[in-house]
């Protein structure tokens, strides 16, 4: 007797990718690979766990994702406390420090990976996600911070994306942002009664944080609350007015958002999102900014970076909105054959046509041929190859041309050593 299993699933919030939609994935990675080059970004590969400790201490104690959303778990084998990635920036800061990458030259690196936060799923939020991630370390700005952002604009333009805006905001040195913190403390102190309880649990600890509620009875407060902006000294200044000079130089369009903060506790100076109106309520594709005291921080020489993320999920929904990727075809020739000695036969000359860089699926398992013209025709294959024990006889293959117009002569005959050439001449 056979005994009968439950069914398991994927956890919450963690997708599988399908191979009917994992080719926009491997299309996006291709062109976001050739697009990083063009800038002379290089990949870096970090482990996906990492000891909680880097992204408690990078990221920020008192932050969303250390408070609630990592996944943490002590080691049964040797007692370790380990994080999956939440993000790529503190691994691949560590992973700088630890081999020496940060003071010879500047880098610029980029990773591509899932990532993870329990956060409750919704569209465009997920437990397990991807970003793209991009760093230049080293390079003080603000003409990298700009270059960044310049770079992004070019990648919307390739992806034929509309509808994506600009914010950006500054968030000064550590000294300005002790002292706008000292005001915006008094502010919300004045105000406590409409703060609500996580507001009033951070408005020491994390008082920024606090601005950046979507309560709707704490907006107004929000609003008025001392701006973090009014706070900067003449160098945080100068820094942004070079970084808006040159989006101005290259036509950006862009906002200035005083409450723009973001969720991670390491950025300096500038930061910036890319939100579009497209993906209801996850609108933000794309976040960022500067990150000089992240390297100190973590043990290393202090030196400056900068960077940004992109969410996988939310650009290929864009992507898919602008319907701009075409599907390819599971291959390029598909072989049915009648017979074992046939099916020798195909396989021995499937290699000759991947030889010369052709796509081939060799039927496998015996069908008749009405089932595998089925499946070659499915598989949106060029062409299909025939052999049966005719074609074994006179060595030629039957070739049956699938895509062709109606008038167009839809199947030939070709010896077997012609048809690497005949078959690489039209598809
Ligand atoms: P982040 O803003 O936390 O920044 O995430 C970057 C992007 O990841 C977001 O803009 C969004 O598109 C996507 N994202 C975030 N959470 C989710 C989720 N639960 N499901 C799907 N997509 C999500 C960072 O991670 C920084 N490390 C960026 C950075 C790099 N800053 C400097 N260098």
């Amino acid at each position: 007797m056979t005994q009968s299993f439950q069914k398991l699933r994927a956890l919450t919030g963690m997708k599988d990718i399908l191979p009917d939609t994992s080719w926009q994935w491997e299309q996006l990675e291709e062109t976001v690979r050739q697009w990083l080059a063009s800038y002379g970004y290089r990949n870096m590969r970090t482990p996906v766990l990492e000891h909680t400790q880097l992204f408690s201490r990078g990221i920020g104690e008192v932050t969303d994702i250390v408070e609630k959303e990592m996944y943490s778990f002590t080691d049964s084998l040797n007692g370790d406390l380990l994080t999956m990635r939440p993000e790529f920036t503190a691994g691949m800061v560590r992973a700088s420090i630890e081999h020496n990458l940060l003071y010879d030259r500047p880098h610029r690196v980029y990773a591509m990976g899932p990532v993870f936060r329990h956060e409750r799923p919704q569209r465009g939020r997920y437990r397990q996600f991807h970003q793209i991630d991009v760093e230049a370390l080293g390079l003080p700005g603000p003409d990298v911070d700009a270059e960044l952002i310049i770079m992004l604009n070019r990648l919307w333009k390739i992806l034929g994306l509309k509808d994506i805006r600009l914010e950006i905001n500054s968030l000064g040195q550590a000294e300005e942002r002790a002292a706008h913190r000292e005001a915006l403390i008094r502010y919300l102190e004045e105000h406590k009664s409409i703060l609500d309880e996580e507001a009033q649990r951070r408005m020491y600890s994390n008082p920024l944080r606090v601005l950046d509620t979507k309560n709707p009875a704490m907006q107004e407060m929000a609003n008025n609350a001392p701006k973090l902006f009014d706070y900067l000294g003449e160098e945080s200044l100068a820094h942004y007015q070079g970084v808006c000079k040159r989006l101005d130089d290259a036509g950006i369009a862009y906002t200035l958002n005083p409450r723009l903060v973001r969720g991670l506790d390491y950025y300096n100076l500038t930061v910036f999102e890319w939100i579009t109106d497209r993906l209801g309520a996850q609108g933000t594709v794309c976040g960022g900014g500067r990150y000089d005291g992240l390297i100190p921080l973590l043990g290393g020489k202090p030196a400056p970076a900068v960077g940004f993320a992109i969410g996988m999920e939310r650009l290929l929904d864009l992507c898919e909105q602008e319907a701009n990727q075409t599907e390819q075809s599971e291959c390029d020739v598909y072989m049915v054959h009648q017979g074992d000695d046939a099916q020798r036969q195909a396989s021995l000359l499937a290699e000759q046509l991947r030889d010369v860089g052709l796509r081939v699926i060799v039927h496998a398992g015996s069908s008749g041929f009405k089932s595998q013209f089925k499946r070659a025709d499915a598989s949106g294959a060029y062409v299909a190859v025939i052999l049966g024990e005719n074609e074994l006889t006179t060595r030629t293959a039957s070739v049956k041309w699938l895509r062709l117009e109606e008038d167009e002569a839809q199947q030939q005959s070709v010896a077997f050593d012609q048809l690497a050439t005949v078959l690489t001449t039209k598809v």
